[in-house]
């Protein structure tokens, strides 16, 4: 189990999505992240990939091989990796070879009993397990399957595009799926996040924040500064 997700160092942690990068130049602009945030006191955690694939959500992102080259040019950052697809099953090993560390696949995908699957799978994989539900599922969807998961993953804007609107409802999953949640389950929340709502956020429970347009749309020197703020 990775320490990282189970007893990290400090709480909350924050995973920008690299969605919003520029993906001319993505190699340094998680070199940047990573190390040139902690550098000035800011200090990124996690990286957070964005996996779609045109039919569970209407946009097409990145895969394993963006992941590989990621785990390749930085041995030891932590690779977040969110599957917004209708099949997960069929990338767990592709992710696990390409230096994946969390997998999250989504609870409208999925029976009970294919959960139960793709959680082990996920595991015998070597990687730890995330389970994500919509701004509209119910949260009955995910409260039975909590046990299976080391992160719990609350979409606070419908996924497909960074840059939405953050709906602010979905906090109330997230204070319902705090209460259920051991101490060692992180709870993230994703999408429409930024300095404003950070707040809010973490008081609700979550711990693992996940940002993509609040960080990226801001030059690399004013990025840490943002970082800061989303951590509190
Ligand atoms: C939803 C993705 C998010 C999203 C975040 O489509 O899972 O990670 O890109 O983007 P912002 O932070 O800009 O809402
Ligand atoms: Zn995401």
């Amino acid at each position: 189990m990775d320490s990282r997700v189970r007893s990290p160092k400090h709480l909350p942690l924050i995973a920008p999505s690299i969605l919003s990068a520029d993906f001319a130049c993505m190699g340094e602009e998680c070199d940047h992240l990573l190390a040139e945030t902690k550098f000035q006191g800011g200090g990124a955690d996690w990286l957070h990939l964005d996996v779609m694939d045109g039919h569970f959500v209407p946009n097409l992102t990145m895969g394993p091989d963006l992941c590989r080259c990621l785990r390749a040019r930085l041995p030891r950052a932590f690779l977040d990796v969110h599957l917004m697809v209708t099949d997960p099953a069929k990338f767990v090993e592709p992710f696990a070879k390409s230096g994946a560390n969390l997998f999250t696949f989504h609870v409208e995908v999925v029976t009970p009993a294919l959960a139960a699957d793709l959680a082990s799978k996920i595991r015998d994989h070597g990687m730890s397990v995330g389970l994500a539900i919509n701004p509209p599922t119910p949260v009955d969807a995910i409260l039975p399957l909590l046990h299976l998961c080391d992160m719990a993953l609350v979409m606070s804007v419908n996924p497909g595009y960074s840059g939405q609107a953050f709906i602010a409802h979905t906090l109330d999953k997230t204070r319902a799926i705090r209460q259920r949640l051991r101490e060692d389950q992180r709870l993230q929340m994703d999408g429409g996040i930024g300095p404003q709502q950070a707040a809010d956020v973490r008081a609700a429970g979550c711990d693992v924040l996940v940002a993509a347009s609040a960080i990226f749309k801001h030059p690399r020197s004013e990025r840490a500064g943002v970082v800061a703020a989303l951590r509190g």
